[in-house]
């Protein structure tokens, strides 16, 4: 399967080296491919810049959204939430039609000091302002509510039996995100239902940063016990 990863950040080069690991094709979609790739700085959080990483990872592929969202059978969104709608723009709404989008954005505002807050809440979600700028996308939510390095091996928790959610519209298209979710190993897959309920679990995010800052660590996730 050709996926397109759009996004150069450390969920996307995270998700896209482990599905290169499934066996998949994956291209990582950028806005300027040399601009990327000219980048030497390591971000505040020590990710290495693109051009470096790549020197271990020679098998994900770098390309502009669109060419690198042409020829997928599959999208992932890995944009800054801000930005996400702008990236698919670019990918090109002919480009993203019919084809399965997973949506791992979340709507953070890192505008003011403190911990970040979300631009769309409670009556609506990212999610869905991507559904209804791409009617012909099947838009899936998943994997937004934990650490990149989780998103691909959630059996590294010492506690083992974490959750993920689902959430879309399309239940064919929530059939292949799943799949790909047991792939990784996922095994609590919560389908919360419509992607309505998105709004649910990108309004996890404030929790989680609160979380994150009392275990100073991002080396956890949500298990729903039931
Ligand atoms: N970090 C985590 O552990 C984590 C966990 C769960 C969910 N998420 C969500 O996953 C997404 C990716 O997070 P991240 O930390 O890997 O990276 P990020 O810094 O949030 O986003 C980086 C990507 O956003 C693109 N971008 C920024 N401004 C843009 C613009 N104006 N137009 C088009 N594209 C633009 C960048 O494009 P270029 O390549 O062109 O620079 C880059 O590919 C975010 O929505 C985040 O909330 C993150």
């Amino acid at each position: 399967v050709r996926i397109a990863v759009l996004g150069t950040g450390i969920v996307a080069r995270t998700v896209g080296a482990a599905l290169v690991r499934l066996g998949e094709e994956v291209t990582l979609g950028t806005r300027d491919v040399e601009a990327t790739l000219a980048r030497t700085d390591t971000d505040v959080m020590g990710n290495v810049p693109l051009a470096r990483w790549r020197e271990e990872n020679p098998a994900v592929r770098l390309d502009t959204y669109r060419r690198a969202t042409a020829d997928a059978d599959l999208v992932v969104n890995a944009t800054a939430g801000s930005s996400s709608l702008a990236a698919l723009h670019a990918a090109g709404a002919e480009n993203l039609a019919g084809k399965v989008l997973l949506d791992l954005a979340n709507p953070l505002d890192h505008s003011a000091d403190g911990p970040p807050t979300l631009f769309v809440k409670d009556t609506d979600s990212l999610a869905e302002q991507i559904q209804r700028a791409f009617p012909d996308t099947r838009v899936v939510k998943s994997l937004n509510t934990m650490s990149a390095h989780l998103m691909v091996a959630p059996g590294a928790l010492a506690d083992g039996g974490t959750s993920v959610f689902t959430s879309g519209d399309d239940p064919s298209a929530k059939q292949v995100v799943t799949e790909l979710l047991h792939r990784l190993g996922w095994r609590d897959v919560i389908d919360l239902g419509d992607l309505s309920t998105a709004r649910g679990t990108e309004m996890l995010l404030p929790v989680w940063v609160r979380l994150w800052q009392a275990l100073g660590t991002g080396h956890f996730n949500f298990a729903v016990a039931r």
